[in-house]
C-alpha cells in the first residue's frame, strides 16, 4: 500500500532552547499544522519537516515530541544561516508578502534564492532517504516549491507520478507576481509537480494568468474547473481544493465540560456586553491595525456601543526575529492604549489583548462565549479561525464578519458579513450591524455556514486532493480504517 509522506517547512511542534540541555517543545501555530495534522494521525505515514530551531537537532527532546504522533517524523535541520536566508529570507521577506499583494514589504536579496533553493534540495534529499518507490508525495507550502525540480535533477527513484504540491496562501495576479527577480524558475520549479492545488478559484485563476505570461513554451488548457498544463511533454493538472478543519473534534471540544465553565466564566466578567472576537498569528496580512481603527470608529460614531461591547483580541507571537513583525507588535501595542485610553470608564475597558497563543480549551471557550467574530486579514489563503469559530458555535448562534480577502469568504457568503478591511468606516458599520443583528438571523446564518464547514471539513479537503491525484497515479493513500 502506499504511504503518504507529508513535506512541509513546519512539523507540528517546535523545539526550542531554554538553556544549557533544557528544551521546551510547543504545538506549532498556524493553518497548515492544524490543518494536516490530524489528517496524518489518521492515515498514518511520515512527516518531513523542520522542527523550529537552528543547528543540531537534540536527539532526546525530539523522541520525545514525536513518541504518541502516530506517524513517523524526519527532521530536517537548518544552520543559522540557513534559517535566516531560507526563512526569514527568501519564505518570509519575498514570497509571504508578495504572495499577499504587500510587494512593498518585500526584500529582494539576491543572495535569499540560493539559500531558497539549496534547502530546498536537502529538503529532496531526505525524500529521496526516506520515500519508497510507490509513496504518495504531498509537498505543502511556499517554503517547499522548489522541491519537485531538485527531485528530477537528482533523477529520484521515487513516484514521480505521485508528486503533489498544495498552496496554503494566495497566489497574487500577475501585475505583482510579475516583479520577482526569480519569476521564471519559481514558475518552472512548480511545474515540476504533476499536481498543483490552490485555496480557491481566485488563486488558480491568478496562477494560469501568470504562466501563460511568464511561460509561453507551456500550454493551458482549461475545461470548466477542470485545468490542464502541457509542459516540457508532461502534464500538470491544476485545481482549488479549500482546506477545512476537523469539525468534530472542534465541535465535541466545545462541547466538554470545561470549556462550558471556562466560556461561562468568560461571559461573566463582561456583564451586558457583546463580546468580539478577533484571532490571528502577529502578522501585518492579518489586518489587524485596521481592525483596531475600525472597532474604533464605530465607538465613535456609534454611542449605543459604548460599555456594550469589548474587543477580545488574540495576538499569538510569530516571527518576531524579522523586524518588520516587531515593529508590526509595536503598531498593535499603541493603537490598543490609544483606544482604551480613550473611551475606557470606570467600569469597562473597549479592548481585551492577549499577546501569545491560549491553550485549547481557553481558544475554545473564546470561540463559544464571544457574539460576534471579527476576522479581516488584508489577504488571506484560507483563514482557518473564521471555520473554527462556526464550528464551536454549537448553540448556533454567533455572528462572523470577515474580510472578502479571505479564501473563507468564497466557501462562507453570504451568511458570513464580508467587508473590505482597507474600509474603516465599512467595518465600523459592520460591527454594528453584527452588533443589532435580531437572534432568528443570527442562527439562521450559523446554521448554514456550520453545515458548510461540517461538509467540507479536513478530511473531504484531503479526499478531494486525493481524488484529483488518483487521476495521475494509479494507487493513492487510503484511511486506516479501510485497510
Ligand atoms: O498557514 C500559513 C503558514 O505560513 C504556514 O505555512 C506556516 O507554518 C504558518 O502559517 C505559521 O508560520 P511560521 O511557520 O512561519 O511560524
Amino acid at each position: 500500500m502506499n504511504r503518504l509522506i507529508i513535506v512541509s517547512n513546519r512539523l507540528p511542534f517546535a523545539l526550542d532552547s531554554t538553556g544549557a540541555d533544557l528544551w521546551t517543545v510547543t504545538p506549532a501555530v498556524g493553518g497548515l499544522v492544524s490543518a494536516v495534522e490530524p489528517v496524518l494521525r489518521e492515515r498514518g505515514g511520515t512527516w518531513i519537516g523542520w522542527p523550529g530551531i537552528a543547528g543540531k537537532i537534540p536527539q532526546g527532546p525530539l523522541a520525545e515530541a514525536t513518541r504518541d504522533a502516530g506517524y513517523n517524523v524526519v527532521p530536517v535541520a537548518l544552520s543559522e544561516t540557513e534559517r535566516n536566508e531560507f526563512y526569514y529570507g527568501y519564505s518570509n521577506e519575498v514570497i509571504w508578502p508578495l504572495f499577499h499583494d504587500l510587494q512593498n514589504f518585500c526584500n529582494f536579496e539576491p543572495a535569499y534564492w540560493q539559500a531558497y533553493k539549496q534547502v530546498n534540495e536537502r529538503y529532496a534529499d531526505a525524500i529521496i532517504r526516506n520515500a519508497r518507490p510507490d509513496d504518495f508525495i504531498w509537498v505543502h507550502d511556499y517554503h517547499l516549491m522548489y522541491v519537485a525540480q531538485a527531485l528530477r535533477e537528482r533523477s529520484a527513484p521515487q513516484n514521480l507520478a505521485a508528486l503533489t504540491f498544495f498552496l496554503h496562501i494566495p497566489f497574487p495576479p500577475y501585475d505583482i507576481f510579475s516583479k520577482l527577480p526569480q519569476q521564471r524558475g519559481l514558475l518552472r520549479a512548480l511545474l515540476q509537480f504533476n499536481l498543483l492545488g490552490f485555496q480557491t478559484r481566485r488563486d488558480v485563476r491568478n496562477f494560469l494568468q501568470c504562466v501563460r505570461r511568464v511561460m509561453p513554451d507551456a500550454k493551458v488548457l482549461s475545461r470548466g474547473e477542470t485545468h490542464v498544463i502541457r509542459f516540457e511533454k508532461r502534464k500538470i493538472r491544476v485545481g482549488h481544493f479549500p482546506i477545512g478543519i476537523d469539525f468534530d473534534s472542534f465541535e465535541n471540544g466545545a462541547k466538554s465540560e470545561e470549556v462550558t465553565q471556562r466560556s461561562q466564566q468568560l461571559r461573566a466578567n463582561f456583564p451586558d456586553c457583546q463580546l468580539i472576537l478577533g484571532s490571528d498569528r502577529l502578522d501585518y496580512s492579518k489586518g489587524i491595525p485596521e481592525r483596531l481603527r475600525a472597532f474604533r470608529n464605530a465607538l465613535e460614531r456609534y454611542a449605543e456601543l459604548r460599555g456594550r461591547v469589548a474587543l477580545i483580541q488574540i495576538v499569538v507571537p510569530s516571527r518576531v526575529e524579522i523586524p518588520r513583525y516587531h515593529e508590526f507588535k509595536g503598531r498593535i501595542d499603541r493603537l490598543v492604549g490609544d483606544i482604551n485610553g480613550h473611551f475606557s470608564t470606570s467600569t469597562w475597558i473597549p479592548v481585551q489583548y492577549h499577546f501569545r497563543g491560549l491553550d485549547r480549551e481557553d481558544l475554545l471557550a473564546h470561540y463559544r462565549a464571544c457574539d460576534i467574530a471579527f476576522l479581516t486579514p488584508l489577504k488571506d489563503g484560507m483563514n482557518l479561525v473564521a471555520k473554527e469559530y462556526c464550528a464551536c458555535r454549537t448553540d448556533e448562534d454567533g455572528a462572523l464578519i470577515l474580510s472578502q480577502f479571505a479564501g473563507a469568504a468564497e466557501q462562507l457568503k453570504p451568511d458570513a458579513l464580508l467587508v473590505n478591511p482597507y474600509d474603516v468606516e465599512l467595518m465600523a458599520d459592520t460591527i454594528v450591524k453584527a452588533f443589532r443583528m435580531s437572534p432568528a438571523e443570527r442562527t439562521a446564518r450559523m446554521k448554514r455556514m456550520r453545515r458548510n464547514v461540517r461538509k467540507e471539513n479536513v478530511f473531504w479537503w484531503v479526499d478531494s486532493f486525493l481524488a484529483a491525484a488518483s487521476l495521475l497515479a494509479k494507487r493513492v493513500p487510503r484511511r486506516r480504517r479501510n485497510l
